[in-house]
């Protein structure tokens, strides 16, 4: 019989912390180790649960539930003798594990909150969070409604402004909830002396080394922004001064607007800086209002006019 792997520190330590709050979410960058240490987290469960209520594996659909989670819990090389007491037929939406029957919910759209909604769950497992509709999870929440009813997810991170982030996870403790944040130097796989070793932590960095976004995202673990970020190098820390630090400006090269009656405008004045960077010196924004009218063609053209003849710079105007 394959015996299963170590777990890391960090793997062992998750173990124990989750088993004491009501939802445990491993969180962080691709191939850390989390989906295994969870299912891990998973079988313990499901051997305390008390038959109170369902047992449920939710992701995004039947199929990537079967392909991440059951067939995960299905390799002896992972879970030794525990693999096999996972039964499931391809296209059931059930399974048996440990003797009891789990319940597989693919939950990639508003109304799949409807699957759950009126039942009582005692233990949910959810792969891949931040895919599964603000709704679905909402509702998943109120089901846990019995003594000892549990939750565990995992996910990659998503966008800073990710309601599973904004809503749950910075306010994890209000909501008893765990949260594990994990890299690839947590999976002893990749890192303790493993094969194939840390020279795949460092082809995984080279291959996301071109973009910031998702070398922040999937190798450092980090909640980024893409959604409605135009270049994904963009990084306020590198790329934001305080205005009263701007260099002087050679020229003032224009405007660019985005006008709007419907949305917003938005004029942002570009300067070319003696240090030959380019700087966004300021920006006037005028919201749309249907009820004050104050987005009128007329009236933004003037406003927009005034704006052009004030001073932009900290060091006064351009000579
Ligand atoms: N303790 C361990 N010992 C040996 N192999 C491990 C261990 N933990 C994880 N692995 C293996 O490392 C690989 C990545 O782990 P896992 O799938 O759990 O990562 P993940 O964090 O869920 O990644 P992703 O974000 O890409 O889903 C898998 O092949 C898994 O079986
Ligand atoms: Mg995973």
């Amino acid at each position: 019989m394959t015996r299963p792997p170590a777990l890391s520190r960090k793997q062992r330590w998750s173990i124990a912390r989750a088993s004491r709050r009501k939802i445990a979410l491993w969180v962080g960058a691709v191939s850390a180790g989390k989906t295994m240490v969870s299912l891990l987290a998973l079988f313990i469960a499901i051997r305390h649960t008390k038959g109170r209520g369902l047992i449920v594996i939710v992701g995004k659909t039947l199929q990537t539930i079967e392909r991440n989670v059951i067939g995960e819990m299905q390799k002896p090389e992972l879970f030794g003798r525990l693999a096999k007491q996972v039964k499931h037929t391809t296209g059931s939406n059930t399974a048996i594990i440990l003797g009891r029957v789990v319940h597989l919910v693919g939950a990639n759209d508003a109304r799949s909150e409807e699957k759950i909604r009126g039942s009582t769950i005692e233990l949910a497992y959810v792969d891949e969070a931040t895919l599964v509709p603000e709704a679905f999870w909402a509702m998943l929440l109120t089901r846990l409604r019995v003594a000892g009813a549990r939750l565990l997810a995992t996910t990659n991170p998503g966008s800073s402004q990710h309601w599973l982030r904004v809503k749950y996870i910075l306010d994890a403790d209000a909501q008893n909830m765990i949260v594990f944040h994990f890299t690839m130097h947590d999976n002893p796989l990749y890192f303790e002396g493993g094969d194939p070793g840390p020279s795949y932590i460092a082809d995984m960095e080279a291959s996301f080394r071109k973009s910031k976004l998702f070398f922040d995202r999937f190798i450092r673990g980090l909640w980024t922004n893409a959604e409605g970020a135009i270049y994904d190098g963009w990084d306020p820390a590198e790329h934001v001064i305080p205005w009263e630090q701007l260099p002087p400006m050679y020229r003032l090269l224009g405007v660019g607007m985005d006008f709007g009656t419907q949305h917003a405008t938005s004029v942002i004045l570009l300067g070319l800086g003696y240090d030959r960077k380019l700087y966004a010196i300021d920006e006037l924004r005028i919201e749309s209002d249907a009820q004050t009218h104050r987005q009128a063609p007329s009236v933004q053209a003037k406003a927009i006019a005034d704006w052009l003849k004030i001073n932009h710079l900290p060091e006064g105007f351009l000579r």
